[in-house]
């Protein structure tokens, strides 16, 4: 924790579409080019020492956008994967993947497990991806998981009965990530989009007009100015 009070940093990044679109190039170009703003944000949640950075990369919903785009996000994240591997480590950074990793391709799932386990050790910055991850699904998941343990008696009846908010969250895939104290969403839309349902119960939420190939650390020093403001209650007075 800093002294900001910020344990985790959320990002959906929004607008890639768009910027490309102003440029009259094609939506991959704003792909490309929203990688060196993942850069941004890493080095700003470093310099801030915010400890987990996770970032909205691709959602369940996205999987039903032209199959050349979501071909050309799933190898622009593959070679990524290859490119930053040295320095992702070099910088103490633990990486990994969150999400329905099932409809990921093998050779991409492949990447993902050697990068997670090359950078297991570190301690620096959680970097955490959200790929084919949504909020419902991650809760239906987690209640099927529940209910299996529940079938193969991995859980005692009276254990089932028991099951607590904190119980349930075991099985999230963020069971050992800390709820989001901000998710700052670029590109002008106020909405969550099927994101961290359950873990944004009291996340501050933030807008911003950047498109997020246009993001560098001035905006994640204005996001935490804007939290640096706000009152959290958690619901008490
Ligand atoms: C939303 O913009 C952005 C995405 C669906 C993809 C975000 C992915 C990246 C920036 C690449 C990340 C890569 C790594 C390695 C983390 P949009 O296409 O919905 O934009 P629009 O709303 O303007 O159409």
């Amino acid at each position: 924790m800093n002294s900001k009070g910020i344990k985790h940093m959320s990002i959906i990044m929004d607008g890639n579409g768009r910027w490309a679109e102003l440029r009259g190039e094609p939506r991959s170009m704003g792909h490309i080019a929203g990688i060196k703003s993942v850069k941004q944000a890493i080095e700003a949640s470093i310099v801030n020492n915010v400890e987990y950075l996770s970032l909205y990369a691709f959602s369940e919903e996205n999987w039903s956008r032209p199959q050349e785009e979501v071909d050309k996000l799933m190898s622009l994240m593959l070679s990524s994967i290859g490119k930053e591997r040295e320095e992702l480590n070099n910088q103490g950074i633990r990486f990994r993947v969150l999400g329905n990793r099932s409809r990921l391709s093998l050779e991409l799932n492949n990447a993902i497990d050697d990068l997670m386990q090359f950078t297991e050790d570190n301690t620096k910055l959680h970097l955490i991806i959200m790929l084919s991850y949504s909020g419902k699904w991650d809760i239906l998941q987690a209640a099927k998981a529940l209910a299996q343990d529940y079938k193969l008696n991995k859980i005692s009846e009276e254990e089932f009965n028991q099951i607590s908010l904190s119980s349930f969250e075991d099985y999230l895939v963020t069971r050992d990530v800390p709820d989001p104290d901000i998710i700052l969403r670029t590109a002008s839309e106020q909405r969550l989009s099927n994101y961290f349902l359950w873990q944004a119960s009291y996340s501050e939420l933030i807008f911003i007009d950047t498109l997020w190939p246009d993001f560098t650390k001035e905006d994640y020093d204005k996001a935490l100015k804007i939290f640096s403001k706000r009152e959290r209650r958690f619901g008490k007075v």
